[in-house]
């Protein structure tokens, strides 16, 4: 047992603050606004601006709200003032009979027998990326992964439509995700959803640009049909014009920026943790060899996949989950009412001590050593769980051990020694600052600048890490104490 990589974590509360420097802390990054409370109890529950919250950090709560008494749940006014004004009538914000029909006519689109057809899609784009990043190996890795994963969105979802301008899209879309899409102070107030959210002139006409383009696309493709992501949703008859659209708006905004943060923070942890990248290097290159990586190889990578799962772990791009109860229910011992905000809280539960050996560090080989981490009850849901699990994680998995895989075999990580971003939640979890880094070609220039040991960051470029065989079992819940979290 030695040195154990520990990246960023959002320092949680001492406890020791005042309600008014803790409710400052939450609002300016929800993810440091938990203390030693709702750290080691599965639920803990607070009056906040007058409302009750309870906040779960913990499987067996959390099958409980999302999968065993889904139904008598919805989302919170929370999501819908966030997400409402751009996809108010699409999968990610509807609810009952609507959610259901809506569901059905889109989780087929995003079924395994596509994602092979869609493979060779990301490889393109994985191309044509590492032959821009070959001329300007400088980049913010956020953005960096922001613009691929877009490319890989438009890909999948619109062909190559004639007469779209791309870039409009891409500008208009990620106008929106950074601004408009972002958590605000005041969205953490308890509004009742009528009230209307107030939005910055750029914002609101991001917004109207993004709505122009997918009513635009969306015409030109009736008249000329393709067989793509946006040919199936036109194809869903149960959906109407407006469902159609809100849909393909919520798979832009869903579907880029959280793979890109996946991909961020993953990039980042390789530039870190040199022993990691020489491992998926060494795994790609015994798999793969020199060429593209393919549909077939993503199964035959299982340390790659490891480090994704791990990466999310660490950083899940949604750290938290919202819902409402719609009548009185039971959950760890409490009783949860209409009108009280449940928070599920993802990061918080991916590194609880009670839950994990080695929360803090780095380790992706817990997910190779312990494969029931992936397994329903596990304190692991990047993706959530239930009836409204991620319908997009196979294809966000694909693209990610896709990209992650060829740029780990192809280039070495160059991070700056002071680069060490602070998660910050802004509805995703997002390195605060980006993570400026250069990719270079292997056997470039980075490999030398690798060495040696940051003490500030806790980084080893040497020795691979050595953790303890296995992670502690899924703990069942004994008991259920309140408080304030
Ligand atoms: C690493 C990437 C991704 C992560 C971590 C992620 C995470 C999540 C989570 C946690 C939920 C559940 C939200 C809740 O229950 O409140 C969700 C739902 C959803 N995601 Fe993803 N997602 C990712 C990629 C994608 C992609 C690529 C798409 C589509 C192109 C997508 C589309 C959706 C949609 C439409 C829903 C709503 C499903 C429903 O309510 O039935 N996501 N996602």
């Amino acid at each position: 047992m030695s040195a154990l990589f520990i990246p960023p974590h959002a320092p949680p509360l001492t406890g020791e603050e005042s309600l008014v420097e803790a409710t400052w802390k939450f609002i300016r990054n929800p993810v440091e606004g938990f203390g030693p409370l709702a750290w080691s109890q599965p639920i803990v529950t607070a009056k906040t601006f007058g409302q009750t919250l309870h906040v779960i950090s913990d499987p067996e709560g959390m099958n409980e709200v999302l999968v065993r008494q889904a139904s008598k749940f919805t989302k919170t006014a929370i999501d819908a003032r966030i997400l409402g004004p751009a996809t108010k009538e699409g999968l990610l914000s509807v609810h009952g009979d609507q959610w259901k029909r809506q569901r059905k006519s889109v989780a087929p689109m995003f079924r395994h027998r596509h994602m092979a057809d869609l493979a060779p899609l990301i490889t393109t784009v994985i191309e044509d990326f590492t032959a821009r990043i070959d001329v300007r190996p400088k980049l913010n890795l956020a953005d960096a992964m922001a613009e691929l994963t877009f490319d890989v969105l438009a890909g999948a979802l619109l062909g190559d439509p004639k007469g779209l301008d791309r870039e409009k899209l891409k500008t208009a879309t990620r106008a929106v995700v950074t601004g408009a899409g972002t958590l605000r102070p005041d969205d953490l107030l308890p509004f009742p959803r009528w009230v209307p959210r107030p939005m910055s002139p750029r914002g609101s006409a991001a917004l109207k640009r993004l709505k122009r383009a997918a009513d635009e696309l969306l015409s030109e493709r009736r008249s000329h049909p393709q067989d793509d992501l946006v040919g199936l949703l036109i194809g869903a008859k149960a959906l109407s014009p407006r469902e159609r659209r809100d849909n393909l708006i919520g798979f832009f905004i869903a579907g880029h920026e959280t793979t890109a943060l996946t991909l961020t923070w993953a990039l980042f942890l390789l530039g870190r943790h040199r022993p990691t990248l020489e491992r998926i290097r060494a795994e790609v290159r015994a798999v793969v060899g020199d060429g593209p990586v393919v549909y077939e190889h993503i199964a035959q990578l299982p340390f790659t996949n490891a480090v994704i799962d791990e990466t999310m772990r660490l950083y899940p791009p949604a750290p938290m989950l919202n819902r409402e109860p719609q009548e009185s229910v039971e959950v760890l011992g409490r009783t949860l009412e209409p009108g009280d905000a449940v928070l599920l809280n993802n990061y918080v539960m991916h590194r609880a001590e009670r839950l994990w050996d080695n929360p803090l560090a780095f380790d992706p080989d817990r997910f190779l050593r312990d494969p029931s981490l992936k397994k329903k009850g596990a304190p692991y849901m990047p993706f959530g769980a239930g009836p409204r699990i991620c319908v997009g994680a196979a294809f966000a998995t694909m693209e990610a051990v896709m990209v992650l895989a060829t740029l780990a075999r192809d280039y070495d990580v160059v991070v700056g020694e002071n680069v060490f971003p602070r998660p910050l939640m802004t509805v995703t979890l997002r390195p605060e600052g980006g993570v400026p880094a250069r990719l270079v070609r292997v056997g470039g220039v980075a490999a030398t600048q690798m060495q040696g040991h940051c003490e500030r960051c806790r980084i080893w470029s040497g020795t691979p890490p050595v953790t303890k065989a296995r992670t502690k079992p899924i703990q069942s819940v004994k008991s259920v104490p309140s408080g304030s979290p």
